[in-house]
């Protein structure tokens, strides 16, 4: 690792390591807000959005989403791989909050009927604007294909964080995500953390995330720790496991209450299959880990593979 960084943001420094595909990410307890017009510190905010990033990446990892994350090398640095970044912030949002609340006079906190995706163009010197389509066209920053799978990636990262988030009393109200491209491919980098997403308790809509900072509320690294305390506490989940006898497989007791069905007259049921239904209250770490145990039972335990068929389902047990 070199002294001197490759590059120095507001919140963080990218270092050189001895290994030309990858990075260090240094964490930094600075604090800037307004695109820099206002400046100030975050006692931890380092090591917690380290830790935060972390844990997020691999929470993704987890559910199949490619990111940049290695590992997290010590309190205050993660080990990434080296990407070129796209310059386009791409946020997503469950309500409303911050610039869109703004923009089209929504009071903060209303719910939006499905989750709206945003693209701005990651430029300081602009004050990173809002951008549709076509001005990406023409900034050429992706192919169209590539922004529908951005769009989709953000969709599907918002639903994995969403739920995780949820069971452990967290509202996710909106996050910004960066991508960048190695290779052919394009992963997600940057960082997931509260400055760079709004979480709100569920309870109480407290603010958990950098809007703190940004309005004066006070108890902002409180805010960052308590939102750390809930990512690392095991969260309740609730798993239904729906077993079916595969179509290949008689069926002697659906065959029976068939008849009995005829025999009293309802002439108009011709098949009928008969499953069971398991439901089960656990702790786990997320809805993909969950999932993955809950499979791992049905081959071992609560299913027959040879003859039966199952579905799992796992959600935050509110
Ligand atoms: N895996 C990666 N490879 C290369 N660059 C990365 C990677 N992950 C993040 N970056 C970039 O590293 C920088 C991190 O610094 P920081 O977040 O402090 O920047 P910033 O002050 O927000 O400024 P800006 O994001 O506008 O450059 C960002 O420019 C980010 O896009
Ligand atoms: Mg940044």
């Amino acid at each position: 690792m070199t002294e001197t960084p490759l590059y120095e943001g507001k919140a963080k420094k990218v270092f050189r390591t001895d290994r030309a595909d990858e990075y260090l990410v240094f964490f930094k307890d600075d604090a800037t807000a307004f695109n820099g017009v206002k400046k100030g510190r975050i006692e931890s905010k380092g090591e917690l959005n380290n830790a935060i990033s972390s844990a997020f990446f691999e929470i993704l990892a987890q559910a199949g989403i490619k990111t940049h994350f290695l590992r997290r090398v010590d309190a205050n640095s993660m080990l990434v791989k080296k990407v070129d970044i796209i310059p386009l912030e791409v946020v997503t949002r469950n309500l409303a909050a911050g610039s869109l609340a703004q923009r089209l006079g929504w009071a903060e906190g209303k719910a939006l009927p499905s989750p709206i995706v945003e693209f701005y163009y990651k430029d300081d010197a602009l004050g990173d604007p809002l951008i549709n389509n076509s001005h990406i066209a023409a900034l050429g920053l992706v192919t169209p294909r590539e922004l529908e799978w951005l769009e989709l990636q953000a969709l599907a990262i918002n639903q994995i964080l969403r739920q995780f988030l949820l069971a452990r009393d967290v509202k996710l109200v909106d996050f910004k995500l960066e991508f960048g491209r190695v290779g052919n491919e394009i992963i997600l980098a940057d960082e997931i953390s509260p400055d760079t997403c709004r979480f709100w308790d569920a309870q109480t809509n407290q603010k958990l995330d950098k809007d703190r900072f940004r309005q004066d509320l006070g108890q902002v690294s409180e805010a960052y720790q308590e939102l750390y305390q809930r990512l690392l506490n095991p969260a309740a989940y609730k798993a239904r496991v729906e077993v079916r006898l595969k179509p290949s497989v008689l069926d002697p007791q659906g065959e029976a209450i068939l008849r009995s069905l005829k025999s009293l007259g309802h002439v108009e049921f011709s098949s009928i299959r008969v499953g069971k239904l398991i439901e089960l209250t656990l702790t786990g770490d997320s809805e993909a880990q969950v999932k993955e145990k809950m499979a791992k039972l049905a081959d071992e335990l609560l299913a027959n593979p040879n003859m039966e068929n199952y579905a799992i389902t796992v959600e935050p047990k509110q």
